[in-house]
């Protein structure tokens, strides 16, 4: 989709669609109001009819008012006033994109970032309104052999910022908005995809192919034969029950001086997860395609960044492999050896995450990050402690943790977080090895951080556990692309880049 700024008088605007949002009870929004007085009323007498009262998720198209110069118009209920927030905003730019996408009309402007909401800025508005459109308009038909097309999407969109001139700032909101839905959409795409498709060197390759891409991205891709030279027992113990090999992508993306600290990203990238010999019940297991979301995630961070450009470092890694049954597959009891020197007995392999994640934590110490992060489908715990509204937050360091909620609000991709308080450490005592590989069945989501942080010592660092937030499931099942918005917020703001 194209988007561009469009300033000037609505009820002159040529345009094939104009969008304009009614509050509840048909409580006019300021722009409606001068549309209404500009063709006589029209829009308050086509109210009274009643049928549309300025609900959330209500549209409806007008057609030829007098004296205003866009043929259509497109009416988007807002809800009440009082609880027009930025989510209901995002709600509204959503609803107002399928709308269009639906109507013959392949142009439009929407006057709907002009709407006053929270105390959100048009800079903010205007970027949400980007994301919030192309998140309505996402579908993953790449494995479809039968696409019905649209025969006139909607193709570009004027967003209207009022009387005001164009700006240095509000054209970033465009950019930013479109790398971060595009970033989301390509984490979305990853996810959606098959598990005999994307499998770790599917990943691989697509992120050479970001690679290419920008003279800023180095990518590189450690090779099972270099984990081993590395001592990576844990991350190789995982793939030894599969056919894929593992691989760790590792993207260095410069857009700072060469010695500032960089911040790191690690993600979870296990293309499929049947958990080994402790094998997981058959029912939805296809869900476990979704497990390398967090590595998608980082992949989806790094090729926003390679539109938007931030004055920041930021090295993404993703240890990918599957996790399945098989002869040479890690056994309950089996102890291995991380590259941190520390020994797991793994009492059961369907905690595997935490194993690739580990040795690649380890990993990262090399780049001495001002601050890492990893991401990961890590537990079923965590689905059902906070659903699929917040990610699961724990961290060494309450400022970063903080920075991190903070990021969630503003991009409205919001965490919780849950605390990693020493006494939960014990769960963890193995009678054979360092540490087990799990805890019992309380407090799974803290117990699995736990047994992170003992590789993270060194580092600033958070753990974000995406098992809820990643994917929906039922007929609308598919991945979200969370937490990309939180994470390019968190980049923006910390490079004082977010308005
Ligand atoms: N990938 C799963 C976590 C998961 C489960 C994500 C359900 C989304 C939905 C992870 O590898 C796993 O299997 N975790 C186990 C840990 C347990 C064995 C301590 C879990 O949560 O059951
Ligand atoms: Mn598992
Ligand atoms: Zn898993």
């Amino acid at each position: 989709m194209e988007y561009l700024l469009k300033s000037g008088d609505p009820a002159g605007l040529k345009t094939s669609c104009l969008v304009v949002g009614i509050y509840a009870r048909g409580e006019l929004s300021q722009t409606a109001a001068e549309l209404d007085q500009a063709s006589g009323g029209e829009i308050r007498r086509f109210l009274k009819r009643g049928d549309f009262q300025g609900r959330a998720e209500q549209a409806q198209f007008l057609y030829d008012l007098p004296n205003i110069s866009s043929g259509r118009l497109l009416l988007i209920g807002l809800g009440p006033r009082k609880e027009f927030t930025l989510n209901a905003f995002r709600k509204a730019c959503a609803r107002a994109a399928t709308a269009l996408n639906d109507s013959h009309a392949i142009e439009a402007v929407t006057t709907l970032p002009i709407l006053e909401s929270e105390s959100s800025n048009l800079y903010t508005r205007l970027r949400e309104a980007i994301i919030a459109g192309e998140g309505a308009l996402y579908r993953f038909d790449q494995c479809k052999s039968d696409v019905e097309k649209r025969p006139r999407p909607i193709r570009k969109i004027g967003l209207f910022i009022g009387l005001q001139r164009k700006n240095r700032l509000l054209e970033s909101a465009v950019l930013h908005g479109r790398s971060i839905a595009a970033g989301i959409h390509y984490a979305r795409d990853l996810g959606n995809l098959p598990g005999n498709i994307c499998t770790p060197t599917y990943l691989a390759d697509q992120a050479r192919a970001l690679g290419s891409k920008s003279q800023r991205l180095k990518v590189q891709v450690l090779e099972e034969k270099q984990m081993a030279e590395l001592g990576m027992g844990a991350l190789l113990s995982v793939s030894r029950g599969s056919r894929q090999p593992a691989k760790l992508i590792v993207m260095e993306y410069q857009g700072s001086a060469a010695d500032a600290r960089p911040i790191v990203l690690v993600g979870k990238g296990l293309t499929f997860d049947a958990g080994g010999i402790s094998i997981k019940p058959a029912a939805a297991m296809d869900e476990m395609k979704y497990d390398m979301c967090g590595g998608a995630s980082v992949l989806g961070v790094i090729a926003a960044c390679v539109e938007l450009a931030p004055p920041i470092n930021l090295i993404g890694v993703v240890p990918s492999s599957e996790n399945l049954p098989d002869g040479d597959a890690n056994k309950p009891g089996d102890i291995v050896t991380s590259m941190s020197g520390q020994t797991i007995e793994v009492l059961n392999t369907d905690a595997e995450g935490r194993l690739i994640l580990c040795d690649a934590l380890t990993y990262s110490e090399r780049y001495h990050p001002a601050a890492i992060i990893d991401i990961a489908t890590l537990t079923g715990a965590c689905v059902i402690a906070l659903g699929a509204q917040a990610s699961g937050l724990l961290s060494n360091d309450d400022k970063l943790a903080g920075e991190l909620l903070e990021a969630g609000i503003a991009s409205g991709d919001r965490a919780w977080q849950l605390p990693l308080w020493e006494e939960y450490q014990s769960a963890l005592d193995s009678n054979f090895a360092d540490m087990a590989n799990v805890g019992n069945r309380s407090a799974g989501t803290i117990t699995a951080a736990c047994f992170l942080s003992r590789f993270t010592k060194k580092m600033k660092w958070a753990h974000l556990d995406i098992a809820g937030t990643a994917w929906k499931s039922g007929a609308e099942k598919g991945a979200t692309g969370r937490p990309v918005a939180l994470l390019v917020q968190f980049l923006l703001k910390r490079c004082g880049l977010s308005g």
